[in-house]
């Protein structure tokens, strides 16, 4: 029996990618594992296929994280379906890149709300049930673009180094309580979001990365299942980058 057996997670955007990885990850290990995506018929054939594959339990929930009640209505259900929720990974995102000047207020406000602002909604609606039982993990991905910046994703980065700061923050306020809340901070990691990469430029990528290969889902799960383990019990606030070396 796996320390996340019969545990409560729900990661916000794990129909693909990253998120899909998690979860299948914390399936395997007998977690009850609860995914979002903004589609509804989605969210629900990828849990399917999750559960499938891992023999796991796991379901799906339609819900765009930028909209705050219906983050309250999920959070709701999940606890409803498997119980209280202990771990909240927050690993939604999306980017709209373009240069500042001829940045749409848009593309500039969908990915502050989904990135930045999806992952306080989604920490305010699970953080009632976390005080309660004096325990829980809370883990934020944000990217090394907002550590260091990255020109053509003024909105990415800031959302991404605000999620940063967020979690110094919250961290500091639910410390006492037995909740940790960190951030993984991932490099270049292959997934739909970084598919429209050109072949010269993924070269150029691979020669600056010290461990010389890209990054993929089953990396960042292995680093999110630290964190929300119990070996990571005197871990807060912290910063983890899974980049292969390339913001040092
Ligand atoms: P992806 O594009 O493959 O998957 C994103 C997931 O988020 C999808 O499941 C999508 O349905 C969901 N999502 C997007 N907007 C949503 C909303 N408003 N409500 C609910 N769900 C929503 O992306 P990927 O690569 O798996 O990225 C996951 C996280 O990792 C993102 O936060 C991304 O910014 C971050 N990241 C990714 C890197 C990469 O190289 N792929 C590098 C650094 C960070």
């Amino acid at each position: 029996m796996s320390e996340f057996s019969g545990k409560t997670i729900l990661i916000t955007g794990g129909t693909r990618g990253i998120g899909r990885a998690c979860a299948a990850a914390f399936a395997k290990d007998g977690a009850r594992v609860a995914i979002c995506g903004r589609n509804d018929d989605a969210a629900q054939k990828a849990a399917q296929e999750i559960a499938a594959e891992t023999n796991g339990e796991v379901r799906g929930f339609g819900c765009d994280i930028a909209d705050a009640s219906a983050v309250d209505a999920m959070v709701k259900a999940v606890s409803e379906v498997f119980g209280p929720i202990y771990i909240l990974v927050n690993n939604a995102g999306i980017t709209r890149d373009g240069l500042l000047m001829r940045m749409k207020s848009e593309d500039w406000s969908a990915v502050v709300d989904t990135n930045l602002t999806g992952a306080f909604n989604c920490c305010r609606a699970v953080t009632r049930d976390m005080l309660k039982q004096r325990a829980g993990r809370i883990i934020n991905v944000s990217s090394i673009i907002g550590i260091r910046g990255q020109g053509g994703q003024t909105n990415y980065a800031a959302a991404k180094a605000g999620l940063i700061g967020f979690t110094k923050a919250l961290a500091q306020e639910l410390a006492s309580r037995g909740i940790t809340v960190n951030v993984i901070a991932p490099g270049y990691i292959d997934t739909d979001m970084t598919a429209f990469i050109t072949e010269d430029i993924r070269k150029e990528l691979l020669e600056k990365i010290p461990l010389k290969r890209v990054g993929n889902g089953e990396d960042i799960a292995a680093a999110t299942k630290f964190l929300a383990s119990d070996g990571a019990s005197y871990i807060t606030g912290a910063v983890l980058q899974v980049d292969g070396g390339l913001a040092m």
